[in-house]
């Protein structure tokens, strides 16, 4: 089968197709006929930089699929289901044609979109919905988030007013203020400058920048960038958990509409290595799918 792997840390050029061997399902793991991933900031890092597991290893975090193999009894051949595989802690990469996963980390796909464009929601879902949690948010509250055009930034906007908390934006260019707005973001900026000062009860970090002047004396700061937090009391760091409850109550949003899911380019695993240099230049509306 193909798989999209690295035998060495470097630009996209170190990007492979391999063909490997299928994996061996073991007991409770369900295997899954890969429809398309999408692509994190997580992949390229752990491409470029000196992390993840042993090398040779094959990328990838997210996935949407078809079961075609279960030895846990609640998914059954044929379900079409998404999955979050933590890649750089397991090895267990999801950029290639067949994936084996414990059954617990897969939920059933939203049946509102095409299961191809589900694979956008597993990391960045996830991620979005814990960090708001870890920022203990309550319904009416007001929130800054950071980064509001990303794929978990326009997640956490979507995600906070569906629990009815308001949410405004700081977005990196002026071009993106109006995507942050269609999502549900109150006031939107570009130049952190024009931040009202000390004015938030919580701000959420999605893009590395120290938004802290904007928060307010008492207010929670929570970051899931990978830049030092700012030195303000009880700022906090969001590390993304393997959830497939959280998995399934993104799904759940996205059927109800309350969740748009947001495609800015789609390319086949051959091209991966220009998903990649697309990607890491940034200015993205929505995410990059790989369609297998
Ligand atoms: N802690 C965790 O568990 C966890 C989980 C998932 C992701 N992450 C990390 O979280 C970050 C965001 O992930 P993502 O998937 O949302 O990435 P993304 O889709 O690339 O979004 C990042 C967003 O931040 C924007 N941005 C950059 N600099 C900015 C600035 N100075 N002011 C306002 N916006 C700015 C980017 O705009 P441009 O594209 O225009 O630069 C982009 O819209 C990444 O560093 C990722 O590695 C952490």
């Amino acid at each position: 089968m193909r798989a999209i792997r690295i035998d060495r840390h470097g630009g996209p050029d170190v990007l492979t197709v391999d063909d490997i061997a299928e994996p061996v399902l073991a007991a409770d793991e369900v295997l899954i006929r890969t429809t398309a991933t999408s692509l994190n900031p997580v992949d390229w890092k752990t491409r470029a930089w000196e992390v993840g597991p042993p090398l040779p290893a094959t990328l990838g975090w997210d996935i949407s699929g078809r079961v075609v193999a279960s030895n846990d009894p609640s998914h059954q051949v044929g379900d079409e289901v998404i999955a979050m595989s933590a890649q750089i802690a397991t090895g267990r990469g999801t950029w290639a044609d067949l994936v084996a996963l414990p059954g617990h980390l897969v939920t059933a796909a939203p049946t509102g979109v095409p299961l191809a464009d589900a694979a956008a929601l597993p990391l960045a879902g996830v991620t979005a919905l814990q960090a708001l949690r870890n920022a203990e948010l309550a319904a009416g509250e007001r929130v800054l988030i950071v980064g509001a055009a990303g794929a978990v930034g326009g997640l956490a906007v979507q995600l906070a007013r569906s629990m009815g908390v308001h949410s405004d934006a700081l977005v990196s260019r002026p071009e993106h203020e109006a995507a942050a707005v269609e999502l549900g973001a109150e006031h939107v900026w570009h130049r952190p400058a024009d931040l009202p000062r000390g004015h938030y009860p919580v701000v959420l970090d999605t893009a590395g920048l120290d938004a802290s002047a904007a928060l307010a004396v008492g207010g929670r700061y929570v970051s899931i960038s990978d830049e030092p937090l700012p030195d303000v009391p009880g700022a906090r760091k969001s590390y993304v958990q393997e959830s497939a409850a959280d998995l399934a109550s993104i799904a759940k949003l996205v059927d109800t509409g309350e969740l748009r899911v947001r495609i800015a380019a789609r390319y086949s695993l051959e091209d991966i290595r220009a998903a990649h240099e697309r990607f890491e230049a940034g200015g993205l509306l929505g995410k990059i799918l790989v369609t297998f």
